[in-house]
């Protein structure tokens, strides 16, 4: 048994977390994630309202009793404003969920001190997910209790630091003291066991839980993951300051060419709007969204259940450690 910062302030069997999904964190693949002894993900912007939202937290917990993290993505947004994410921070803490996951801007920035308050009150344990040192001591110098350290190999948005796993996991480990987590680049066990050489309490991934049997995607998805290597992402919507990182298909090209004439947010957006993805996910036709993954997808070799694939990596990282260490042995 591995045991790590995380696997502590948890009480998880592994330092293995899913990261944020929009449309595929949801109560099923959470639950599966956690009852397979890692910390499942609840992403909150599936749900826009309140009671859809406490909703899922319950409907999680009738699934496991274990715990989970809750993702809050704090971008700006034409639909979701300040005070949607407060509701969402507010339910976390009436609901004492284990974890936050916030991506983008800073609680206290985006909501205010009181709300960070109002978390650490509840028990809430809060995790920044960020691409720089910079960001991380910002989240430190507030009251965070970990970091999520992104690198631009990740899925999603990646900061346009554009700093890899690498490099960014020991700066951010010899910068901070508190808990890092390794995220960007992780799909198995010997990737996990680099993140710990570098430093990493646990590791984040999102990408390969999507090959997996209790993700809510269709098989045709789960196929192209396991067919597709690491050299088919591309980072797109650089130019409209909203880097992502996603699948090299069709819809990836035509933004590429968007983004190559100058064209801007106007034509970049109706390629990128959220149910062309909703499509994708449910029909299983690659060609007709930007499907954000990251370059991790080139280790993606099966599809499996949660249980298998968490057992399987801890299993080869502690294999991989072990090899390593026999080098030094004379
Ligand atoms: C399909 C998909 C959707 C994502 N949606 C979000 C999101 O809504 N919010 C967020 O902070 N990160 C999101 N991410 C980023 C992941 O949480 C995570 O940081 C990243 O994917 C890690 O890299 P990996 O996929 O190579 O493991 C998404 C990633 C994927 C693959």
């Amino acid at each position: 048994m591995i045991k790590t910062k995380i696997t502590e302030m948890f009480g998880v069997d592994y330092p293995i977390i899913c990261g944020a999904m929009y449309w595929l964190c949801v109560p099923q693949l959470c639950a599966a994630v956690s009852n397979a002894g890692g910390l499942g993900n609840l992403t909150a912007a599936n749900y826009p309202t309140e009671n859809e939202f406490r909703n899922a937290i319950r409907e999680t917990r009738k699934l496991t009793d274990r715990p989970f993290m809750v993702n809050v993505t704090i971008l700006p947004s034409v639909h979701v404003g300040p005070e949607h994410h407060k509701m969402y921070l507010r339910v976390c803490a009436e609901e004492k969920v284990a974890g936050l996951e916030i991506s983008g801007s800073p609680i206290d920035k985006a909501c205010g001190m009181e709300s960070i308050d109002m978390l650490k009150k509840a028990g809430v344990k809060l995790f920044h997910k960020v691409g720089a040192v910079r960001h991380a001591l910002h989240a430190q110098q507030v009251g965070y209790d970990g970091i999520y350290a992104a690198g631009i190999e990740e899925g999603g948005h990646p900061l346009n630091d554009d700093v890899t796993t690498m490099v960014l996991t020991p700066r951010m480990v010899e910068s901070l003291n508190i808990p890092v987590v390794t995220v960007g680049g992780i799909a198995n066990g010997k990737t996990m066991a680099a993140a710990l050489m570098l430093g990493a309490e646990g590791v984040m991934m999102a990408s390969r839980f999507m090959a997996t049997k209790e993700c809510p995607v269709h098989d045709n998805i789960r196929n192209e993951l396991v067919r597709r290597q690491e050299n088919d992402t591309a980072l797109i919507c650089k130019s409209i300051n909203l880097q992502g990182r996603a699948l090299k298909n069709k819809v990836v090209k035509d933004i590429l060419a968007v983004e190559a004439g100058g064209g801007g947010l106007d034509k970049i957006i109706p390629l990128m709007a959220g149910d062309r993805c909703k499509r994708a996910w449910a029909e299983g036709d690659v060609d007709v969204a930007p499907m954000m993954v990251g370059q991790s997808i080139g280790l993606i070799h099966d599809v499996v259940t949660c249980k298998e694939l968490l057992k399987r990596m801890a299993d080869e990282a502690e294999e991989q450690i072990a090899k390593v260490s026999a080098k030094f042995k004379k």
